[in-house]
Protein backbone atom coordinates (compact mmCIF):
# COMPACT_ATOMS: atom_id res chain seq x y z
CA UNK A 1 0.00 0.00 0.00
CA UNK A 2 2.53 2.46 1.02
CA UNK A 3 4.90 1.29 -2.32
CA UNK A 4 1.27 1.98 -4.33
CA UNK A 5 1.23 5.45 -2.29
CA UNK A 6 4.54 6.21 -2.79
CA UNK A 7 4.23 6.00 -7.00
CA UNK A 8 0.63 7.61 -7.20
CA UNK A 9 2.21 10.88 -5.10
CA UNK A 10 5.58 10.39 -7.19
CA UNK A 11 3.36 10.96 -10.64
CA UNK A 12 0.90 13.32 -8.87
CA UNK A 13 4.01 15.43 -8.08
CA UNK A 14 5.32 15.54 -11.46
CA UNK A 15 1.89 16.22 -13.33
CA UNK A 16 1.46 19.02 -10.99
CA UNK A 17 4.34 20.65 -12.40
CA UNK A 18 3.96 20.30 -15.60
CA UNK A 19 0.50 21.90 -15.57
CA UNK A 20 1.40 24.66 -13.06
CA UNK A 21 -1.53 23.52 -10.59
CA UNK A 22 -2.25 23.74 -7.24
CA UNK A 23 -3.96 21.22 -4.77
CA UNK A 24 -6.15 22.62 -2.31
CA UNK A 25 -7.43 20.68 0.34
CA UNK A 26 -10.47 20.81 2.79
CA UNK A 27 -9.30 19.70 6.24
CA UNK A 28 -12.25 16.93 6.46
CA UNK A 29 -10.40 15.37 3.68
CA UNK A 30 -8.74 12.09 4.24
CA UNK A 31 -5.17 12.07 5.79
CA UNK A 32 -3.21 10.67 2.60
CA UNK A 33 -5.12 13.47 0.73
CA UNK A 34 -3.77 16.15 3.22
CA UNK A 35 -0.32 15.06 2.82
CA UNK A 36 -0.35 15.72 -0.57
CA UNK A 37 -1.22 19.33 -0.10
CA UNK A 38 -0.18 22.89 -1.13
CA UNK A 39 -2.74 24.34 1.04
CA UNK A 40 -5.00 22.49 3.96
CA UNK A 41 -8.00 24.76 5.29
CA UNK A 42 -11.41 25.53 6.27
CA UNK A 43 -13.53 26.92 3.04
CA UNK A 44 -13.09 30.98 3.19
CA UNK A 45 -9.41 29.71 3.42
CA UNK A 46 -9.84 27.66 0.94
CA UNK A 47 -11.41 30.36 -1.24
CA UNK A 48 -8.95 33.01 -0.13
CA UNK A 49 -6.59 30.77 -1.57
CA UNK A 50 -8.38 30.27 -4.29
CA UNK A 51 -8.80 33.65 -5.33
CA UNK A 52 -5.13 34.79 -4.83
CA UNK A 53 -3.33 32.15 -6.68
CA UNK A 54 -1.22 32.03 -9.55
CA UNK A 55 -1.52 28.58 -10.82
CA UNK A 56 -3.50 27.61 -13.78
CA UNK A 57 -4.82 24.88 -12.84
CA UNK A 58 -6.47 24.38 -9.28
CA UNK A 59 -7.05 20.67 -8.05
CA UNK A 60 -10.20 20.78 -5.47
CA UNK A 61 -9.88 18.42 -2.48
CA UNK A 62 -13.30 19.24 -1.18
CA UNK A 63 -16.78 18.94 -2.19
CA UNK A 64 -18.76 20.74 -5.04
CA UNK A 65 -19.74 24.04 -3.41
CA UNK A 66 -15.99 25.06 -2.67
CA UNK A 67 -14.75 23.87 -6.40
CA UNK A 68 -17.59 26.11 -7.56
CA UNK A 69 -16.52 29.02 -5.39
CA UNK A 70 -13.05 28.78 -6.81
CA UNK A 71 -14.32 28.61 -10.02
CA UNK A 72 -16.62 31.49 -9.41
CA UNK A 73 -13.75 33.92 -8.01
CA UNK A 74 -11.24 32.44 -10.90
CA UNK A 75 -13.18 32.02 -13.79
CA UNK A 76 -10.30 31.93 -16.19
CA UNK A 77 -8.45 29.01 -14.26
CA UNK A 78 -9.45 25.46 -14.40
CA UNK A 79 -10.94 24.53 -11.61
CA UNK A 80 -11.01 20.62 -11.25
CA UNK A 81 -13.09 18.02 -8.89
CA UNK A 82 -11.75 14.72 -8.66
CA UNK A 83 -15.27 13.08 -8.09
CA UNK A 84 -18.05 15.18 -9.45
CA UNK A 85 -20.39 12.87 -7.16
CA UNK A 86 -18.81 14.51 -4.26
CA UNK A 87 -21.70 16.69 -3.11
CA UNK A 88 -22.62 18.54 0.17
CA UNK A 89 -26.23 16.72 0.60
CA UNK A 90 -26.89 20.27 3.14
CA UNK A 91 -26.58 22.45 -0.40
CA UNK A 92 -28.81 20.17 -2.13
CA UNK A 93 -31.46 21.24 0.45
CA UNK A 94 -32.08 24.79 -0.91
CA UNK A 95 -32.63 25.04 -4.57
CA UNK A 96 -32.98 28.80 -6.44
CA UNK A 97 -36.54 28.19 -7.38
CA UNK A 98 -37.55 27.86 -3.70
CA UNK A 99 -35.54 30.38 -2.51
CA UNK A 100 -37.20 33.10 -5.18
CA UNK A 101 -40.41 31.94 -3.70
CA UNK A 102 -39.30 32.87 -0.65
CA UNK A 103 -38.36 36.17 -1.19
CA UNK A 104 -41.20 36.91 -2.74
CA UNK A 105 -42.98 36.07 0.67
CA UNK A 106 -40.59 38.50 2.17
CA UNK A 107 -39.55 41.12 -0.13
CA UNK A 108 -37.24 43.39 2.18
CA UNK A 109 -35.39 40.35 3.27
CA UNK A 110 -31.47 40.50 3.25
CA UNK A 111 -30.41 37.19 2.21
CA UNK A 112 -27.50 35.46 3.73
CA UNK A 113 -26.38 32.48 2.35
CA UNK A 114 -23.96 29.94 3.84
CA UNK A 115 -21.05 29.04 0.85
CA UNK A 116 -22.51 25.28 1.29
CA UNK A 117 -24.76 26.29 -1.21
CA UNK A 118 -25.07 26.10 -5.01
CA UNK A 119 -23.62 29.06 -7.56
CA UNK A 120 -27.44 29.12 -8.52
CA UNK A 121 -28.43 29.58 -4.48
CA UNK A 122 -25.73 32.63 -4.06
CA UNK A 123 -26.61 34.11 -6.85
CA UNK A 124 -30.62 34.50 -5.72
CA UNK A 125 -28.14 36.09 -2.51
CA UNK A 126 -27.24 39.17 -1.00
CA UNK A 127 -23.90 38.09 0.65
CA UNK A 128 -22.58 34.93 1.53
CA UNK A 129 -20.93 33.99 4.93
CA UNK A 130 -18.72 30.61 5.82
CA UNK A 131 -18.56 29.07 9.36
CA UNK A 132 -16.05 30.96 10.38
CA UNK A 133 -17.11 34.99 9.70
CA UNK A 134 -21.12 34.46 9.81
CA UNK A 135 -20.74 36.43 13.07
CA UNK A 136 -19.25 38.97 11.94
CA UNK A 137 -21.27 39.22 8.31
CA UNK A 138 -24.38 39.54 10.09
CA UNK A 139 -23.04 42.14 12.36
CA UNK A 140 -22.63 44.02 9.94
CA UNK A 141 -25.97 44.39 8.47
CA UNK A 142 -27.31 46.98 10.93
CA UNK A 143 -30.07 48.73 8.35
CA UNK A 144 -31.39 44.99 7.55
CA UNK A 145 -35.37 45.22 8.09
CA UNK A 146 -35.67 40.96 7.91
CA UNK A 147 -32.65 38.42 7.41
CA UNK A 148 -33.14 35.19 5.61
CA UNK A 149 -30.27 32.77 6.23
CA UNK A 150 -30.08 29.74 4.23
CA UNK A 151 -29.61 26.76 3.79
CA UNK A 152 -28.22 26.29 7.68
CA UNK A 153 -30.56 26.76 10.05
CA UNK A 154 -27.98 25.26 12.68
CA UNK A 155 -25.18 28.00 11.94
CA UNK A 156 -28.24 30.34 10.95
CA UNK A 157 -29.54 29.89 15.03
CA UNK A 158 -26.39 30.04 16.58
CA UNK A 159 -25.53 33.70 14.45
CA UNK A 160 -28.43 34.96 15.94
CA UNK A 161 -28.13 33.87 19.55
CA UNK A 162 -24.43 35.32 19.19
CA UNK A 163 -25.62 38.57 17.16
CA UNK A 164 -29.05 39.18 18.85
CA UNK A 165 -30.60 39.29 15.41
CA UNK A 166 -33.43 37.63 14.73
CA UNK A 167 -33.55 35.83 11.87
CA UNK A 168 -35.66 33.81 9.62
CA UNK A 169 -34.33 30.10 9.14
CA UNK A 170 -34.30 27.60 6.25
CA UNK A 171 -34.82 24.31 7.21
CA UNK A 172 -31.42 22.58 6.28
CA UNK A 173 -28.59 20.99 8.39
CA UNK A 174 -25.78 18.70 7.70
CA UNK A 175 -26.42 14.97 7.91
CA UNK A 176 -23.12 14.72 9.64
CA UNK A 177 -23.23 17.03 12.44
CA UNK A 178 -26.52 15.88 14.01
CA UNK A 179 -25.12 12.77 14.53
CA UNK A 180 -23.05 14.62 17.12
CA UNK A 181 -24.96 13.75 20.20
CA UNK A 182 -24.78 16.02 23.75
CA UNK A 183 -24.67 13.05 25.64
CA UNK A 184 -21.40 12.08 23.91
CA UNK A 185 -19.93 15.37 25.05
CA UNK A 186 -21.33 15.00 28.17
CA UNK A 187 -19.84 11.88 28.75
CA UNK A 188 -16.05 12.87 27.29
CA UNK A 189 -16.26 15.43 29.79
CA UNK A 190 -16.83 13.93 32.47
CA UNK A 191 -13.80 11.40 31.57
CA UNK A 192 -11.79 13.84 30.44
CA UNK A 193 -12.14 16.95 33.04
CA UNK A 194 -9.30 18.71 32.12
CA UNK A 195 -10.50 18.83 28.61
CA UNK A 196 -11.72 21.53 26.12
CA UNK A 197 -14.67 20.90 24.21
CA UNK A 198 -14.80 22.48 20.75
CA UNK A 199 -17.80 22.28 17.96
CA UNK A 200 -19.10 23.02 14.53
CA UNK A 201 -21.68 25.51 14.55
CA UNK A 202 -23.21 23.27 11.71
CA UNK A 203 -24.08 20.89 15.43
CA UNK A 204 -27.39 21.12 16.98
CA UNK A 205 -27.63 24.08 19.92
CA UNK A 206 -27.99 21.20 22.68
CA UNK A 207 -24.53 20.23 21.25
CA UNK A 208 -23.33 23.58 20.73
CA UNK A 209 -24.50 24.41 24.95
CA UNK A 210 -21.79 22.17 26.27
CA UNK A 211 -19.42 23.38 24.44
CA UNK A 212 -16.44 25.63 25.49
CA UNK A 213 -15.60 26.36 21.96
CA UNK A 214 -17.56 27.05 18.72
CA UNK A 215 -15.48 27.63 15.76
CA UNK A 216 -14.81 26.65 11.90
CA UNK A 217 -12.50 24.30 11.25
CA UNK A 218 -9.40 26.33 10.41
CA UNK A 219 -10.39 27.85 14.11
CA UNK A 220 -10.26 24.35 15.67
CA UNK A 221 -6.82 24.19 13.92
CA UNK A 222 -5.44 27.59 15.58
CA UNK A 223 -7.32 26.73 19.07
CA UNK A 224 -5.50 23.35 19.14
CA UNK A 225 -2.29 24.77 18.39
CA UNK A 226 -2.43 28.41 20.83
CA UNK A 227 -4.30 26.79 23.81
CA UNK A 228 -3.11 25.43 26.87
CA UNK A 229 -5.42 22.44 27.07
CA UNK A 230 -3.37 19.52 26.47
CA UNK A 231 -6.94 17.04 25.92
CA UNK A 232 -9.15 18.39 23.32
CA UNK A 233 -13.01 16.63 22.27
CA UNK A 234 -13.71 17.67 18.66
CA UNK A 235 -17.15 18.06 17.49
CA UNK A 236 -16.72 17.86 13.83
CA UNK A 237 -16.44 15.63 11.31
CA UNK A 238 -13.70 12.86 11.97
CA UNK A 239 -11.26 13.97 9.03
CA UNK A 240 -9.95 17.46 10.83
CA UNK A 241 -8.34 14.40 13.15
CA UNK A 242 -5.51 13.88 11.36
CA UNK A 243 -4.54 17.18 10.89
CA UNK A 244 -4.44 18.00 14.48
CA UNK A 245 -2.62 15.21 15.44
CA UNK A 246 0.11 16.16 13.09
CA UNK A 247 0.51 19.39 14.00
CA UNK A 248 0.15 18.69 17.68
CA UNK A 249 1.84 15.70 18.93
CA UNK A 250 2.19 16.31 22.30
CA UNK A 251 -1.49 16.70 22.54
CA UNK A 252 -4.33 14.69 23.05
CA UNK A 253 -7.34 15.16 20.18
CA UNK A 254 -10.41 13.03 21.40
CA UNK A 255 -13.53 12.90 17.97
CA UNK A 256 -17.06 13.16 19.51
CA UNK A 257 -18.07 10.33 17.54
CA UNK A 258 -16.22 8.03 15.32
CA UNK A 259 -19.87 8.54 12.95
CA UNK A 260 -19.36 11.83 11.95
CA UNK A 261 -17.71 11.23 8.54
CA UNK A 262 -19.06 13.00 5.63
CA UNK A 263 -18.97 10.48 3.03
CA UNK A 264 -18.80 12.81 -0.10
CA UNK A 265 -15.53 14.50 1.75
CA UNK A 266 -13.97 10.79 1.32
CA UNK A 267 -14.99 10.16 -1.91
CA UNK A 268 -11.54 11.94 -3.17
CA UNK A 269 -8.62 9.62 -3.07
CA UNK A 270 -5.04 10.05 -4.32
CA UNK A 271 -6.21 7.97 -7.50
CA UNK A 272 -8.83 10.29 -8.38
CA UNK A 273 -6.74 13.44 -7.94
CA UNK A 274 -4.47 11.56 -10.05
CA UNK A 275 -6.63 10.68 -13.06
CA UNK A 276 -8.34 14.17 -12.55
CA UNK A 277 -4.74 15.75 -13.30
CA UNK A 278 -3.80 12.99 -16.03
CA UNK A 279 -7.19 13.53 -18.04
CA UNK A 280 -7.91 17.19 -17.40
CA UNK A 281 -11.17 15.96 -15.91
CA UNK A 282 -14.09 16.50 -14.03
CA UNK A 283 -13.82 20.68 -14.33
CA UNK A 284 -16.00 22.81 -12.52
CA UNK A 285 -17.38 26.29 -14.30
CA UNK A 286 -20.12 28.22 -13.55
CA UNK A 287 -22.33 29.87 -16.76
CA UNK A 288 -21.31 33.51 -17.00
CA UNK A 289 -24.31 35.31 -15.91
CA UNK A 290 -25.04 33.33 -12.66
CA UNK A 291 -21.33 33.57 -11.90
CA UNK A 292 -21.27 37.61 -11.82
CA UNK A 293 -24.25 37.43 -9.07
CA UNK A 294 -22.83 34.61 -7.41
CA UNK A 295 -19.96 36.42 -7.23
CA UNK A 296 -21.11 40.13 -5.93
CA UNK A 297 -22.32 37.77 -2.61
CA UNK A 298 -18.95 35.93 -2.56
CA UNK A 299 -17.07 39.23 -3.56
CA UNK A 300 -19.31 41.10 -0.64
CA UNK A 301 -18.07 38.13 1.94
CA UNK A 302 -14.38 38.61 1.16
CA UNK A 303 -14.26 41.89 1.72
CA UNK A 304 -16.34 42.43 4.70
CA UNK A 305 -15.24 38.77 6.82
P1 LIG B 1 -15.59 24.95 7.49
O1 LIG B 1 -15.82 26.17 6.67
O2 LIG B 1 -15.58 25.20 8.96
O3 LIG B 1 -14.34 24.26 7.04
O4 LIG B 1 -16.81 23.96 7.28
C1 LIG B 1 -17.19 23.46 6.05
C2 LIG B 1 -18.15 22.38 6.15
O5 LIG B 1 -18.62 21.84 5.18
C3 LIG B 1 -18.57 21.98 7.47
O6 LIG B 1 -19.36 20.85 7.40
FE1 LIG C 1 -21.87 19.30 3.66
FE2 LIG C 1 -21.97 18.38 6.16
FE3 LIG C 1 -20.32 17.27 4.42
FE4 LIG C 1 -19.85 19.75 5.38
S1 LIG C 1 -19.86 17.82 6.54
S2 LIG C 1 -19.69 19.08 3.25
S3 LIG C 1 -21.97 20.50 5.52
S4 LIG C 1 -22.57 17.27 4.33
Amino acid sequence: MENRNAELIEKIISLKQRENAIILVHNYQLGEVQDIADFVGDSLELSQKAAKTEADVIVFCGVHFMAETASILCPDKTVLLPDMHAGCPMADMITAKRLQEKKKEHPKAVVVCYVNSSAEVKAESDVCCTSANAVRIVEKLTDAEEILFVPDQYLGNYVSTKTGRKMLLWPGFCPTHIRIQPHDISRLKAEHPQAKAVVHPECRPEVIALADEVLSTGGMIRFARESEAEEIIVGTEIGIIHRLRKENPGKRFIPVSEQAVCPTMKLITLETVLWSLENMANQVRVQQRTRLRAKAAVDKMLEGG
